[in-house]
C-alpha cells in the first residue's frame, strides 16, 4: 500500500519510520516532513493544514492509507474531507475531533458518561469566572482555555491571584484568540501523570503501551510548559490491573459515549491520566498520537502499525492479533534550540547525526530538521528525539545520552534527567501502599 502521513515533527518521523517497515507498504510519503521523514520516506511539499491540497495529492498519487500526525487538520475536518473524496484515512471525523479541540465539549462528555475527571465549572463570562474564584474555598485551581492553543493553554495556579491572571489573559487578552471565549475552571488533582494512547475504531479499543512525558522544560520538572521535552514507555506505575481500570473506567464508557452522540470516534485516542489516591482521572484527551510518546512506544511496537492503522480506518480492529512489544523500554530524549520554548534561532548546522545512528539500539527522530544542500540544519524549537531501547529504563537513559553525545549545534540543549521518575513514581507509589 501506499501511504501518506501528514504533519511534520518527531510523531511524524517516528510515524514514518514505522510504517515504511511493513511488509505490505510500498511508499510512504510525508506532507511536509522534516529532513529525517526524507530519509525513510518521501517528503511532499504541502502544509498539514492545506487540505485541499493534500486530497488532490493523495487522489493523484493513489494513497491508500493516510494517517494524521496534529490535531489541527483534524479539528478542521481532513476526515471529514478525504472521506468525502472517497479516501482511506486514520483520524477522528471533525465532530470527534472535538474532544481535544474543545475542552468544555470533553468535560461535558466525561460528566455524562460519568468518566472520572477533576470537578469543573464553565465560563463565558470574566466577572463571573472570578466571582467562582473568590468564592472557592481552595487556593489551587487550573484555568484551561476551551479551545486548542498548542498546549499552552493550561494554567494551574497555586493562588486566586495567579488564577485571577490566568482568566483575564485568556478571556480579555485573548491570548488563545478564539480559544479563550471560554474557559474551564478545575479542581487541581494530586497524583502521578502517564498517558494512555489506544486505536480506535468506533467500537472496538486497542490500547497501546503506556508512557510518560516530560512536558516542562527543565529538570525535576521546573520550568516553563512545553510541548514535551521526553518521554519513555513503559509506564511502570501503570500496573496490568491499573490498566484493566483504564479501560473499564476511562476509554471504553468514551468511546460509548461518542457513538451514542453520533460522533464515531475512529483514530488514535491518547488520555492524558493523573493517578490520584482514587484512582485514575483524565486531564485531557487528545486525538492523535503523542509527541514525544509516539517516539518510544512505536520503538517498542513489534507488530505492523500500518495492518493496525489499515484496520482501524477499515473498523475491522477486531479481526487481527494485539499488538506485541518489545519486553524492552525505550527513553526518548528530545533535543532542542537554544530559546525554546520561547524564540529560538533556525539554521544551525547540525553533526554528529552519523555517529548517532551507528550505535545499536538508538534512533534519532528528527523534529525541526531540514535539509539543506549536503547539510541538515535546525528548523523548529524541537530539534530531535534521540530514542534507545534498554533492558531496563535506566539503561535505555543511558544508551539515549549517549546518542546525545554524539550530536551538536551551537544552543543544543535537553533535560538531562528523563526517565528518572519512573523510579520516584514507584518509589512514592511503595509508600503509599505500604
Ligand atoms: P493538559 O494540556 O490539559 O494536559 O494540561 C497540561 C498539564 O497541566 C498536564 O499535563 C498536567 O500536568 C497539568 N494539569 C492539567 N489539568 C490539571 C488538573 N486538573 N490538576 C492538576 N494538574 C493539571
Ligand atoms: N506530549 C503531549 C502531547 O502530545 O500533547
Amino acid at each position: 500500500m501506499r501511504v501518506l502521513v501528514v504533519g511534520q515533527g518527531g510523531r511524524e518521523h517516528a510515524l514514518v519510520w514505522k510504517l515504511a517497515q511493513s511488509p505490505r507498504v510500498e511508499q510512504v510519503f510525508c506532507a511536509p516532513g522534516n529532513a529525517g521523514t526524507a530519509q525513510d520516506g518521501i517528503n511532499v511539499d504541502i502544509a498539514s493544514g492545506d487540505i485541499e491540497r493534500l486530497v488532490k495529492f493523495a487522489q493523484s498519487e493513489k494513497i491508500d492509507l493516510t494517517v494524521v500526525g496534529p490535531e489541527a487538520p483534524l479539528v478542521a475536518g481532513i476526515v471529514d474531507a478525504f472521506r468525502g473524496a472517497g479516501l482511506r484515512i486514520f483520524g477522528p471525523t471533525r465532530a470527534a475531533a472535538e474532544l481535544e479541540g474543545s475542552k468544555v465539549f470533553a468535560k461535558e462528555l466525561m460528566r455524562k458518561a460519568n468518566v472520572p475527571t477533576a470537578e469543573f465549572c464553565v465560563f463565558d463570562n470574566v466577572e463571573a469566572a472570578i466571582r467562582y474564584v473568590d468564592c472557592r474555598e481552595e487556593e489551587t485551581l487550573v484555568v484551561k482555555a476551551d479551545g486548542l492553543a498548542a498546549g499552552k493553554g493550561v494554567t494551574v495556579c497555586s493562588t486566586k491571584e495567579e488564577a485571577k491572571d490566568a482568566i483575564r489573559t485568556v478571556m480579555v487578552e485573548k491570548k488563545f484568540g478564539e480559544a479563550g471565549n471560554r474557559v474551564v475552571i478545575e479542581e487541581c488533582l494530586v497524583g502521578q501523570e502517564a498517558s494512555i494512547l489506544a486505536i480506535v475504531d468506533g467500537t472496538t479499543i486497542v490500547p497501546l503501551a503506556p508512557s510518560q512525558d516530560h512536558k516542562r522544560a527543565y529538570d525535576n520538572d521546573r520550568g516553563p510548559n512545553t510541548g514535551g521535552m521526553g518521554a519513555y514507555s513503559p509506564a511502570p506505575l501503570i500496573t496490568p490491573e491499573l490498566m484493566d481500570q483504564i479501560i473499564e473506567k476511562i476509554l471504553v464508557p468514551t468511546v460509548h459515549a461518542m457513538r451514542s452522540q453520533g460522533r464515531i470516534y475512529q483514530g488514535c485516542l491518547y488520555a492524558g491520566l493523573m493517578i490520584t489516591n482514587q484512582g485514575p482521572k483524565v486531564l485531557e484527551f487528545n486525538v492523535r498520537f503523542g509527541d514525544p510518546e509516539a517516539q518510544p512506544v512505536l520503538m517498542r511496537l513489534k507488530s505492523d502499525l500500518a495492518q493496525m492503522l489499515w484496520a482501524a480506518a477499515e473498523g475491522r480492529l477486531n479481526d487481527i492479533q494485539p499488538p506485541r512489544w518489545d519486553e524492552r523500554a525505550a527513553v526518548c530524549v528530545v533535543m532542542a534550540a537554544e530559546g525554546y520554548p520561547g524564540s529560538y534561532r533556525k539554521g544551525d548546522v547540525i553533526r554528529g547525526l552519523e555517529d548517532a545512528a551507528q550505535l545499536e539500539d538508538v534512533q534519532v527522530f528528527h523534529a525541526g530538521t531540514l535539509k539543506q544542500g549536503d547539510q541538515i540544519v535546525t528548523n523548529g524549537g524541537r530539534v530531535l528525539g534521540v530514542t534507545a531501547l534498554g533492558e531496563t529504563i535506566p539503561q535505555a537513559k543511558l544508551r539515549a545520552y549517549q546518542g546525545v553525545k554524539c550530536i551538536r549545534w551551537d544552543g543544543a540543549w535537553c533535560r538531562k534527567d528523563i526517565s528518572d521518575k519512573a523510579r520516584l513514581q514507584l518509589e512514592q507509589l511503595e509508600q503509599s501502599e505500604g
